[in-house]
């Protein structure tokens, strides 16, 4: 087993999000950087939490999410209790489009800050880069069951625009209402995905209550073979509530505060299933990594 997932350290603060039982996990076999893999068990209870403003930084990053909120429900669609399938797709891809762009942004502005002001970032950097990969990571499976169509695309790339300009000087600028504006973002995504998970439930989304999740999704979050699309919704919605987490931390604590030196958040009582395919790749990986050795052995005799 310890073969199979190389558990990162990831740093952390004192401070404990409010998250399910998860491992940090690196697989091998793929390019993606260490991210949390989460028990499914633990992640049908993730709790929908608002954090109050206080003071005029976080009432502006509120007002901010509710006017995006706005803009989010025309672009995609969105009527409370009236979603379909299709609706709901529309609105994860869009909105995973925006989503993946505050991580990379603020990684960003932070790796110009400390190779302009030349100084160690602290970890933030990293962090904030796998948060960007992760939401890329909800986009691309999305687009394994939806194929966007022109204006959903014309819509996705007017609005990147636009976004990326605006978050870039925003952050440079005012970081800490950045993260505490993604930090209520992303109290939206719980809730929508939360929303969209109780539809299922309740019988409303009749073509996925059924559906296989894409083997990608079942590769990145560790899933077991059978997963249903419903796993990868609550992986995903997990995967939110973490964004959130961390960005209403990175918002309470000193921008230059090093994520390193701290407890290290990993749940240990972790019972989720594990993707066998994972092992047996990373045999054959292992087993031509050896016949390399051997081969190099033999060559130096
Ligand atoms: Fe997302
Ligand atoms: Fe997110």
């Amino acid at each position: 087993m310890s073969g199979l997932f190389n558990v990162s350290k990831k740093f952390f603060s004192s401070w404990k999000p409010n998250l399910p039982k998860h491992k940090i996990v690196f697989n091998t076999t793929q390019y993606h950087q260490a991210h949390a893999i989460w028990n499914l068990k633990d992640a049908e209870n993730v709790q929908q939490t608002h954090l109050k403003p206080k003071g005029f930084s976080d009432r502006a990053a509120n007002l901010y999410c509710v006017l995006f909120r706005y803009f989010f429900d025309f672009v995609s669609g969105y009527k409370h209790g009236k979603m379909t399938e299709s609706l709901y797709l529309r609105r994860f891809i869009f909105l995973e489009t925006i989503a993946g762009v505050p991580g990379m942004v603020g990684g960003m502005v932070r790796h110009l800050n400390s190779l302009r002001n030349l100084r160690h970032d602290g970890g933030w950097i990293h962090h904030l880069v796998e948060e960007a990969e992760n939401e890329r990571m909800h986009l691309l499976t999305f687009l394994r069951i939806r194929e966007p169509g022109i204006f959903m695309r014309l819509s996705i790339v007017g609005t990147q625009f636009i976004f990326v300009l605006w978050y870039s000087i925003f952050y440079s600028f005012f970081p800490k209402t950045s993260h505490r504006f993604v930090g209520y973002l992303e109290e939206q995504a719980v809730l929508t995905y939360t929303m969209a998970i109780k539809d299922l439930d309740e019988g409303r989304l009749e073509k996925w209550a059924n559906l296989q999740a894409p083997s990608d999704a079942i590769k990145y979050w560790g899933l077991g073979k059978e997963a249903k699309f419903r796993d990868m919704l609550l992986s995903i919605r997990a995967d939110e509530a973490n964004h959130r987490e961390y960005n209403h931390h990175f918002a309470d604590i000193p921008g230059d505060e090093p994520l390193d030196g701290h407890k290290i958040f990993i749940s240990t009582d972790f019972v989720g299933e594990a993707n066998n395919k994972w092992e047996d790749e990373e045999v054959k990986v292992q087993v031509k990594v050896e016949a390399k050795e051997e081969e190099n052995k033999t060559k130096t005799n």
